[in-house]
């Protein structure tokens, strides 16, 4: 480890996870997570206001705990990084000031950071400086988009993005049709492994004419609507619900798109990296099927371990590191938390 990289704390409060991380360059000292995940369970989605307080009281236990793991002080840091979009308003309010306080006390840069270039920044951690130009898949609760990336501290090209629901939002809708618990993608995930694909559920945007239109292109909402009626056709003929079944044959569906699509924008622009991350890339099955996919077109491919995958504050930092290892300008002690930042701004 370098000891002239910079050391950054990253704050990640988009959601329901209080993510508190810190990084040394392209090294990860601590990653702590205080999720309020249970909170929500009953509610099936999660509650803005629950998530809001819940980060409150959490945001300094848990930058404590990071900089115990780290073995750091806070005045050591050289930076501190915040998700301050896209997100949950008043969740992203709680850290987009905490960070501010801190960097104002501690008399250091701030950077404002999209929380989903932090996604893809975050692989750096495990795998080494990102190939540059890579192609990024990202799939997560809230968003399913393919990026063409060269510097990922200059910006990000949109190459496609979901038309309808995200693929971890599909997850999500049919782990609860199925009666399993929120948030649904590692349940699927789970009984998908004790069932087997008996389904040919339908596969968005892939026929020849969405494909004119919508390459790169996600739809997911078609496929959540086609096992709700076939879930509903059982049930009404009084037989029981093959849930392992039905989640294996789901799960194969959303993969099987994802991995086409992803392979095809690494094909279409020459590129022989491709790099995967959100808490959608978690999941076994995805992992299993690009990899093995990608091999066969001669693609690399480059995916965080599950738990860099889902929601962290070790990825804010990451992206906050690169700001700093690139010398890019800092935020302004005024930024905004934008709960719709778009994809293209990294860095507010
Ligand atoms: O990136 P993330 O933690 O939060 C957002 O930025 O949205 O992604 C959360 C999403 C949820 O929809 C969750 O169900 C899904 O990622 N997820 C999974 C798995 N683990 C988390 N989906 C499928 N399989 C998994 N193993
Ligand atoms: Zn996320």
């Amino acid at each position: 480890m370098s000891t002239d990289a910079p050391l950054v704390l990253g704050i990640e409060t988009s959601c329901d996870e209080t993510g508190v991380g810190i990084v040394r360059g392209t090294t990860l000292l601590a990653d702590e997570v205080a999720s309020s995940v249970e909170e929500h369970a009953r509610f099936g989605g999660v509650v803005p206001e629950v998530a809001s307080r819940a980060h409150l009281e959490a945001m300094v236990p848990t930058v404590e705990r990071a900089c115990a793991t780290a073995g750091v002080r806070l005045a050591d840091l050289d930076a501190v990084a915040v998700t301050s979009g896209p997100g949950l308003a008043g969740a992203l309010l709680v850290g987009v000031a905490s960070a501010k306080a801190l960097a104002l006390g501690l008399g250091k840069p701030l950077y404002g950071v999209n929380h989903l270039a932090a996604h893809v920044a975050v692989d750096q951690l495990e795998h080494g400086p990102l190939p540059e130009p890579c192609i990024a898949m990202l799939v997560s609760g809230g968003h399913s988009s393919l990026l063409r990336v060269t510097d990922l501290t200059a910006g990000v090209d949109p190459m496609g993005a979901t038309i309808d629901d995200a693929a971890g939002e599909a997850f999500d809708k049919v782990a609860r049709l199925l009666g399993l618990p929120f948030p649904g993608g590692p349940y699927v995930d789970r009984a998908a492994r004790e069932g087997t694909v008996t389904i040919d559920f339908p596969r968005g945007l892939t026929s020849r004419r969405d494909l004119e239109r919508h390459r790169f292109d996600f739809s997911f909402s078609g496929l959540k609507t086609a096992v709700a009626r076939w879930v509903e056709a059982k049930e009404r003929a009084g037989e029981p619900v093959p849930v392992a079944d039905v989640a294996a044959s789901f799960q194969e569906a959303v993969c099987d798109v994802l991995v086409r699509k992803a392979l095809d924008a690494a094909t279409a622009e020459g590129v022989e990296d491709l790099l995967v991350g959100g808490g959608v890339a978690a999941n076994s099955r995805l992992r299993a099927m690009i990899v093995e996919r990608a091999d066969r077109v001669g693609v690399r491919v480059r995916i965080p371990r599950p738990g860099l995958c889902t929601d962290n504050g070790a990825m804010v930092a990451a992206l906050g590191a690169e700001m700093v290892a690139r010398g890019r300008t800092p935020s302004a002690l005024d930024l905004p938390a934008d709960s719709s930042q778009p994809i293209t701004t990294v860095l507010v």
